[in-house]
């Protein structure tokens, strides 16, 4: 693990802070951002590299685990095939040309402090744990330009808690860039901004956010922001109805798709999120959650407790509350 705090501030007095105030340009804040550094290579960080370099951006996707980096790439590829089937019916050539050019633009590493040196924006897609996140960006902030945008696809942690160790000129630039899973195909993404987040920093990531092709909803800090806080008291629901055996849940998703038109059951949805996943929001919520805490709707379920712990996280692992 690292030591981040301590690192980081050190160096922080030793190079002078990494933020507005170390005396960067106004103009190099306000650039379109064209280099982009996603750190973690699964199923979210793979789908931002995959997006932002279909969209012409420089990207570099940062695993500390290389096989997750290799099947990362193997999933870009068989997502961008499938795109470029689609454009270029007839014509293979013209099929591989298209996935050629936009692999060509991504780079990946496993040097975390190398691959942000250069970043307009960095956005982070690991494990869902506070901790670990927080040890990240004391690191990435050293390494990235004082002018980066630093943004973390958290589905429910504080971005100003993730932020809470960092300098007050890298805090100005943290921002939450909530992205919805699978990425090339949902076209939201929550532009979280803080109490300290700068006004031209939020404007710039909600550029972005258009670049790729998506559509920015800007939100305060609060607990899952717009989407999860309204999806996950949903899918807990639905566990629960199983725990109390009110049907299975082939009849609850059945139900939920052509009783009220949604694309996805809440157990497929389960499952496609990562049951690890759902299991770190709720019990982060419940523990600590800013007006969340103790709220019943997100009290430990023993069903999700024992997938979980049996290895049953959902399509990553193949088996979850169904097989795959
Ligand atoms: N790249 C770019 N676009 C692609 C693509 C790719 N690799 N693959 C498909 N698309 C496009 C398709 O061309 C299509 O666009 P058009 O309608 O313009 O033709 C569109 O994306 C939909 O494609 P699909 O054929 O894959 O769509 P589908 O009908 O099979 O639906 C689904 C698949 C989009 C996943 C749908 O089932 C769905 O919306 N499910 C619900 C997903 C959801 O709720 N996600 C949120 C989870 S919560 C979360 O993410 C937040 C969190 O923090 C936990
Ligand atoms: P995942 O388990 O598929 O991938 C996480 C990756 O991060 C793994 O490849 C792991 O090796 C890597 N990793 C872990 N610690 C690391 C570190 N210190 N440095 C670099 N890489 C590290 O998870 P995911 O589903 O892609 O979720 C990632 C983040 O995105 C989480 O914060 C999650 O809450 C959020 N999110 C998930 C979804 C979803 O539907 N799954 C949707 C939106 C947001």
């Amino acid at each position: 693990m690292y030591s981040g705090r301590a690192l980081q501030s050190s160096r922080a007095v030793a190079r002078g802070m990494r933020g507005f105030s170390s005396g960067q340009s106004l103009h190099s804040q306000q650039e379109a951002v064209r280099r982009v550094t996603v750190i973690g290579g699964g199923q979210m960080g793979s789908g931002i590299a995959q997006v932002a370099a279909a969209h012409k951006h420089e990207v570099t996707l940062v695993d500390v685990n290389s096989e997750a980096l290799k099947r990362g790439q193997a999933y870009m590829v068989k997502s961008l095939k499938r795109v470029a089937k689609k454009k270029h019916s007839d014509d293979e050539a013209a099929q591989s040309r298209f996935v050629d050019e936009i692999m060509g633009r991504v780079t990946v590493s496993t040097q975390l402090q190398d691959a942000v040196g250069r970043a307009d924006l960095v956005v982070e897609a690991v494990v869902e744990k506070l901790q670990v996140k927080q040890e990240l960006f004391a690191r990435v902030s050293e390494a990235a330009p004082g002018t980066a945008i630093l943004a973390s696809n958290t589905s429910s942690l504080p971005i100003g808690k993730i932020a809470e160790g960092l300098e007050e000129g890298q805090r100005r630039r943290m921002v939450g860039l909530h992205f919805f899973n699978p990425v090339p195909q949902m076209k939201l993404v929550e532009v979280v901004r803080t109490e300290e987040a700068d006004a031209q920093v939020v404007e710039r990531a909600v550029a972005f956010v258009r670049a790729i092709g998506k559509e920015p909803a800007v939100c305060k800090d609060t607990p899952g922001f717009i989407v999860n806080r309204l999806l996950l008291p949903y899918m807990m629901e639905a566990v629960r109805l199983l725990e109390r055996d009110v049907a299975s849940p082939r009849d609850i998703d059945t139900a939920m798709k052509l009783g009220a038109g949604y694309p996805m059951g809440p157990f497929e949805l389960c499952d496609y999120v990562g049951l690890d996943t759902i299991k770190y929001i709720v019990d982060g919520w419940h523990k600590d959650g800013a007006g969340l805490k103790g709220n019943p709707l997100f009290a430990p379920s023993a069903k999700l407790d024992e997938l979980v712990k049996s290895g049953r996280l959902g399509v990553k692992t193949g088996k979850g509350f169904y097989d795959y």
